[in-house]
């Protein structure tokens, strides 16, 4: 019976630190609200034109890969999750695979959209992939580069106070030592309430999910009999191709989602919160996840929070937060690292991996 361990990990995040200061000078901001509300005291911004999601990722998983003891090509499935692609299509997970240099043709590349929960999914998947024994080194990478595409004026403050750039990457191998590697992992997902946290337009949906929820929302479509549809003047000018969140009500589904769907691995691997050596929450929010810390009894030392330095990266929050637990030796062989996530779908998730 074949398991999944982690034999690499990496991660990247960009040299540009960015302060709750620096983002009052375009923005009516405070630091005191930023930390009050998110913990966040700053975040990491690509260099434009230079840096990439894909580049990040590329960065994170050059780490990841040598680590794992293998070459670049020996990788035989590349899985990239993320939210802020370089390209609406293709998805990062080919251009990573250029940037870093694999060129044999066997190798497959699968582009994850789960936003925060991208990386728990994609850990999932190469898990399934593995334990069948279809692959025997999988790049599973967490990235994202949210400076692009965030609304720096007042309008977007509820959102852009929050995201940070960076990347994290794994190299995922077979193992048949049955006490190492993932335990079990549990994916969720509730489409009831896609619109609360969004990436609307540019998009193909032409109204119809608005419509269909009776919502009005001014899209200034043309009448042109094909096409037309896609991205307009008026959806750039009125601000609607930027994210959308409704805080409170994410806030009020992750802390119920992020202890029920951890219970829920514990409970399939017979054990109890207790037993988690380290907790590593997706970077929503330093209060959910002092929330979740609380719900579930544990202490400090079981619980790593990054989101003060990073803001919060997405797909690559659970990576990155892993990779600095691992390198400061707070996640030492045999440890039970717990790692869940939730976020935009909703889609949340947890896994269970023995270190
Ligand atoms: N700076 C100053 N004031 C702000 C800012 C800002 N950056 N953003 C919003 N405000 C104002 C609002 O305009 C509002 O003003 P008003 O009362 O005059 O209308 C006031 O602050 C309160 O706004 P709320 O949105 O109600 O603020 P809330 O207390 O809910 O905090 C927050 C917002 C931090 C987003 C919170 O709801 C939250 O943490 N939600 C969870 C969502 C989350 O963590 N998302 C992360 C991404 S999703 C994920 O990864 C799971």
């Amino acid at each position: 019976m074949l398991h999944t361990k982690i034999s690499g990990i990496g991660y990247y995040v960009p040299e540009k630190v960015v302060t709750n200061d620096d983002l009052e000078q375009v923005m009516d901001t405070t630091d005191e609200w930023i930390q009050e509300r998110t913990g966040i005291q700053e975040r990491r911004y690509g260099k434009k034109h230079l840096e990439t999601t894909t580049t990040m990722g590329a960065r994170a998983a050059t780490i990841a890969i040598e680590r794992a003891g293998i070459s670049k090509e020996d990788v035989d499935f590349i899985i990239f999750a993320t939210l802020s692609p370089d390209y609406y299509f293709p998805g990062c997970g080919v251009l990573v695979q250029r940037e870093l240099g694999i060129t044999h043709k066997e190798a497959g590349a699968l582009d994850i959209r789960n936003q925060c929960s991208g990386f728990v999914y994609g850990l999932s998947i190469a898990d399934q992939f593995i334990k069948a024994g279809m692959y025997k080194n999988v790049l599973l990478i967490g990235a994202e580069m949210h400076s692009m595409g965030l609304d720096f004026s007042t309008r977007g403050r509820n959102v852009t106070v929050i995201f940070g750039d960076g990347a994290g990457a794994v190299l995922l191998q077979p193992t048949e030592d049955p006490n190492k590697g993932i335990l079990t992992t549990k994916l969720h997902s509730d489409g009831a309430y896609a619109e609360k946290l969004s990436f609307i337009n540019p998009g193909a949906h032409g109204g119809y999910h608005y419509e269909k929820l009776g919502e009005s929302v001014d899209l200034r479509y043309s009448d042109a009999t094909y096409g037309e549809m896609f991205i307009n003047e008026h959806m750039i000018e009125s601000g609607q191709i930027f994210p959308i969140m409704d805080g409170q009500f994410v806030f009020k589904m992750a802390v119920q989602k992020f202890p029920e769907v951890i219970m829920e691995a514990l409970a399939t691997a017979n054990l109890t919160p207790a037993d988690i050596d380290m907790l590593i929450p997706h970077q929503a929010n330093l209060r959910i996840s002092q929330f979740v810390q609380r719900k579930l009894g544990l202490r400090d030392d079981q619980v790593w929070n990054n989101i003060q330095r990073y803001g919060n990266t997405t797909a690559a929050s659970i990576p990155i937060a892993l990779c600095e637990a691992v390198e400061a030796g707070a996640v030492k062989p045999g440890d039970l690292v717990c790692l869940a996530a939730f976020g935009s779908g909703f889609t949340w998730g947890s896994a269970l991996v023995r270190w």
